[in-house]
């Protein structure tokens, strides 16, 4: 992967109108309607105060999949971000129509912006392989001429060939992405080995895939799945997981199936998957065997201590570790346990064996916060999928249109 683009750092921003596509793609409580804790938003606040001070300031973002319960607008975030930066933040209902047209020329240096979340857009969400489409969406067209400058700084989505992230005709890259490259250039270039991934959460074929590549590459001496990629393989292998787990991996599974089956086939010797589980026993943590699944035939939400016991002897001897996606349903008391020891022993390697240990994703980078432990590991990433995607040296769409498109 070549790294090579303009920063916003070498373009005069005082006075200008930008527009920063950002990855604020937040864990929103559904139920309250609020945001849970978004390190996303804690790591850009500083950043805008910083170097967007005298800008006007336009942010365009995504939060969620369409038909996803957290598929919000993005009103959620511009308060969130308003608290963080102690500024003003206005926010608009509306990503290029007549009413975001109006509030973008009327914005004036010092001020903020939120446009709506831009996943309502349908052309956004396409794949992109050729960035002229991109660049001939009504979005692209409409924005672009508005502003002084792009910065595309939506390193968490940097894996994705959005309209939004390599589209526009010409681009800056921001800080997030200067940050996050700069602190990842050590395990993209030579990571000191052996080197784990613990794998959890949703999401489970694209880290599925990135566990491959990875395995491929020949830079991953370990993969701990657990959560979704776990049932996955799990399912594939021909275990029956229970409809609660299996409907949600469903249709991943009846796509990459034979790719599953091969890929676990291949690397079996360095794949840990889980021991036992933990279901949710009327408050309680109800510890259950792999097998067992199939019978209770509810969501499993955590990992069991025989599981945490083998993933953490793994991370012991590890002198690289990275974290994406959490081993349980951490939102919920019940199902925390795993993923804090799991942090806990991310936090150990990093004290006791000097290891590199990075925590990637919106969702992992909230436990380990609401842990109280998001000092005491190496790094905490703003991206989860992209940069598993990234550690590979895969040439990511949002890299790739920085350079080719930039300014
Ligand atoms: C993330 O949260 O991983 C990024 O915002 C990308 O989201 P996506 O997987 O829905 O594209
Ligand atoms: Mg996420």
């Amino acid at each position: 992967m070549k790294i090579d683009y303009t920063s916003y750092k070498d373009v005069k921003l005082k006075g200008k109108k930008v527009l920063i596509r950002v990855d604020i793609n937040s864990n929103i409580d559904t139920d309250k309607m609020e945001i849970r804790d978004s390190p996303r938003i804690r790591a850009l606040a500083p950043q805008l105060n910083e170097h967007f001070k005298k800008c006007a300031v336009i942010i365009l973002a995504h939060q969620s999949r369409p038909g996803h319960d957290d598929f919000t607008d993005m009103s959620l975030h511009a308060k969130e971000i308003e608290k963080e930066t102690g500024r003003p933040v206005k926010f608009v209902d509306d990503i290029f129509g007549e009413k975001a047209v109006k509030a973008i020329k009327e914005l004036k240096p010092g001020e903020i912006l939120v446009l709506d979340n831009v996943r309502k857009f349908e052309g956004e969400m396409k794949n992109y392989t050729d960035f002229k489409d991109a660049e001939n969406t009504k979005l692209v067209q409409t924005l672009y001429p508005l502003v002084d400058y792009v910065i595309v700084d939506a390193f968490g989505a940097a894996h994705r060939a959005h309209a939004s992230i390599v589209g526009w005709p010409k681009m800056l890259a921001g800080p997030i992405t200067d940050e996050e490259l700069g602190a990842l250039r050590k395990v993209i270039d030579v990571p000191d080995r052996p080197m784990a991934m613990l794998i959890g959460g949703a999401k489970a074929i694209d880290k599925f895939k990135a566990m491959e590549f990875n395995f491929e590459d020949e830079k991953l001496d370990y993969a701990l799945c657990s959560g979704l990629t776990a049932v996955l393989i799990f399912e594939a292998l021909g275990k029956n997981m229970g409809e609660p787990n299996h409907k949600i991996i469903a249709k991943d599974l009846e796509e990459n199936h034979n790719l599953i089956k091969k890929t676990y086939e291949k690397f079996k010797e360095k794949i840990l998957l889980p021991k036992d589980l933990v279901i949710d026993d009327n408050g309680n943590r109800k510890i259950i065997t792999v097998d067992e699944a199939g019978t209770y035939n509810v969501t499993t939400g955590d990992i069991g201590p025989e599981t945490v016991r083998e993933f953490k002897e793994v991370i012991m001897k590890c002198k690289t570790i990275i974290a994406n996606g959490p081993p349980g349903i951490f939102e919920k008391e019940v199902f925390r346990k795993s993923t804090n020891e799991l942090i806990d022993a991310m936090v150990e390697a990093t004290k006791k064996n000097k290891a590199l240990t990075i925590i990637g994703g919106g969702e992992m980078g909230a436990a380990a916060s609401m842990a109280g432990k998001a000092d005491d590991v190496s790094f905490i990433s703003t991206a989860g999928g992209a940069m598993l995607e990234i550690l590979s040296g895969h040439d990511l769409p949002m890299i790739k249109a920085l350079r080719e498109k930039k300014l």
